[in-house]
């Protein structure tokens, strides 16, 4: 079965074709990311713009990557939500109109259950084995999922302010380095001392709760007013670096211990951190537990998980139908 994914969630333009919910075929993924630069963050307006100009090309190059014809595919899955409103919309409207031209079954999916869903897509080594604790680390969320099912799936924590890439973006920010800020914090760590300054993330009432913004305020009082040199700034980075990792490895572990679970598996744009996954590996494999990423390009926003998750909904029974609308939360 093939299955076309279609994924605009926040800056990126994303179409691809997956086999039978497992094999990659093509994967095409276009970013606004330089227009929105010069202003620190994503700015909904562009993104959603720039989506509206690319997403035909994006869906062309994605058919044109394989031997498969626009005729053969049999459902389009597209992310409906959580992300920005306007962007969510271009592709639902475009999955809207390619499932009525075609007279195909459309199928909204959640964006970070997509996340999780990347790790079973073109897996060399085992995929995870069901049920198992999952973590999503990405710019607009950290939560932490119990699933039982890729149409069950419960919530156990998530964050109460930022979200554990809003932290290295906004630290970035801070440190003078640029956006997005999580790649660039990683490089500048890589010859910082991550046991410099004590960083910390604050507690939470709830135990599997994150809380990231004490954390970047804490760095902004260690920056601020100071003349830093090249090497100080190396230390900050890792040390906050190593501080969110820390917090992230520890509510894990936890969540694992509370459901009594041994397969832990993260996904988002902050599990592309490599420091992040050596350790990640690591601390499960002293406590027992199977520790599983996505490949590091499958981390970011694609459309490929998009048409994975699609497909295992599809044959569970899941459909939408022309109502289908965005959800933002
Ligand atoms: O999942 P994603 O592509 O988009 C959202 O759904 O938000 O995640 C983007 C986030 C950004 O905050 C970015 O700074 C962060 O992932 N990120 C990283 C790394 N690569 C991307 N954070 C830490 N280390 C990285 N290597
Ligand atoms: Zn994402």
């Amino acid at each position: 079965m093939y299955v076309l994914g279609i994924e605009t969630s926040c800056d990126e333009t994303a179409a691809s074709i997956v086999k039978d919910g497992a094999r990659i075929l093509s994967n095409e993924v276009s970013s606004s990311l330089s227009f929105h630069k010069k202003y620190g963050g994503v700015v909904p307006e562009i993104a959603s713009r720039r989506q509206l100009e690319t997403i035909t090309g994006v869906l062309e190059c994605a058919i044109n990557k394989t031997r498969v014809k626009l005729s053969d595919i049999d459902l389009v899955s597209v992310t409906n939500g959580p992300g920005l409103l306007g962007s969510l919309l271009v592709g639902i409207s475009f999955a809207k109109s390619l499932s009525l031209g075609l007279g195909i079954p459309l199928l909204g999916v959640n964006h970070l259950y997509s996340h999780i869903y990347a790790n079973f897509l073109n897996a060399a080594d085992a995929v995870p084995c069901l049920p198992f604790v999952a973590l999503i680390i990405s710019g607009g969320h950290t939560s932490l999922f119990f699933v039982e099912g890729f149409d069950k799936i419960k919530i156990l924590g998530s964050t109460q302010d930022d979200a554990c890439g809003e932290a290295f973006d906004k630290v970035a920010k801070i440190l003078g380095l640029g956006y997005p800020g999580g790649p660039l914090i990683e490089r500048l760590s890589r010859k910082g001392n991550p046991r410099k300054i004590r960083f910390g993330c604050s507690n939470t009432k709830e135990p599997l709760d994150f809380s990231f913004s004490g954390i970047k305020t804490a760095v902004l009082y260690a920056v601020s007013g100071k003349g830093l040199s090249l090497n100080e700034k190396r230390d900050i980075a890792a040390s906050f670096q190593e501080a969110v990792i820390s917090a992230l490895i520890k509510k894990s572990l936890l969540a694992c211990r509370a459901k009594g679970i041994k397969i832990l598996v993260v996904g988002g744009g902050v599990a592309a951190n490599n420091r992040l996954r050596e350790r990640f590996y690591q601390k499960a494999r002293d406590n027992g537990i199977r520790c599983y990423f996505p490949a590091q390009e499958l981390c970011l926003d694609n459309a490929a998980m998009v048409a994975g998750l699609g497909y295992q909904l599809f044959k569970r029974g899941h459909r939408s139908d022309l109502e289908l609308a965005a959800e933002l939360n």
